[in-house]
């Protein structure tokens, strides 16, 4: 399914849409796409759903993950542009989020690991030529 977003706040309407229609069972979210689609910006979107504060949420460039307190669940949110390679990814503790029903896990630059994941919901963004417009699509 594709939606086409023409602004930041509609690409948070979008998350939340995803989240609220298509995401059910699953607990894990991947992000592709390149710098500056607005993988950070959905995130926000997901954050609002789940009554995480929009400001707390920034890209986790530097430890590669963060951890937010929504109402009833944490939101665990990697960045995985800085990664090397999949054992980092087990360092950083994962595979315990994902096994953790009480965490929603969302991934940027999920392209930088190789992830065979089947409970997941993938995502991918592109901008458009105007460079505002971004195309969001994903497997449901
Ligand atoms: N339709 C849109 N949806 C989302 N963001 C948009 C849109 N149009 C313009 N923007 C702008 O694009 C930028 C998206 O930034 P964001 O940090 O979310 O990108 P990102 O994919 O997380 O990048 P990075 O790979 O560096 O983490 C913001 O500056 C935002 O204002
Ligand atoms: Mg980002």
């Amino acid at each position: 399914m594709e939606f086409l977003s023409y602004s930041e706040e509609d690409t948070k309407n979008i998350a939340m849409k995803i989240l609220k229609e298509h995401v059910n069972a699953k607990n894990l979210i991947l992000l592709y796409g390149d710098f500056g689609v607005g993988k950070t910006v959905f995130v926000k979107g997901i954050g609002k759903v789940l009554g995480v504060s929009e400001k707390s949420i920034k890209s986790p460039s530097y430890t590669l993950v963060r951890e937010y307190y929504g109402d009833k669940k944490k939101l665990i949110h990697f960045d995985l542009y800085r990664i090397e390679n999949n054992h980092d990814l087990e360092n950083l503790g994962f595979y315990e989020y994902l096994n953790d029903l009480n965490s929603l896990v969302i991934v940027e630059w999920a392209q930088k690991v190789d992830l065979s994941l089947e409970n997941a919901l993938k995502i991918n963004f592109k901008i458009l030529d105007d460079n505002l417009t971004r195309s969001i699509i994903f497997n449901s």
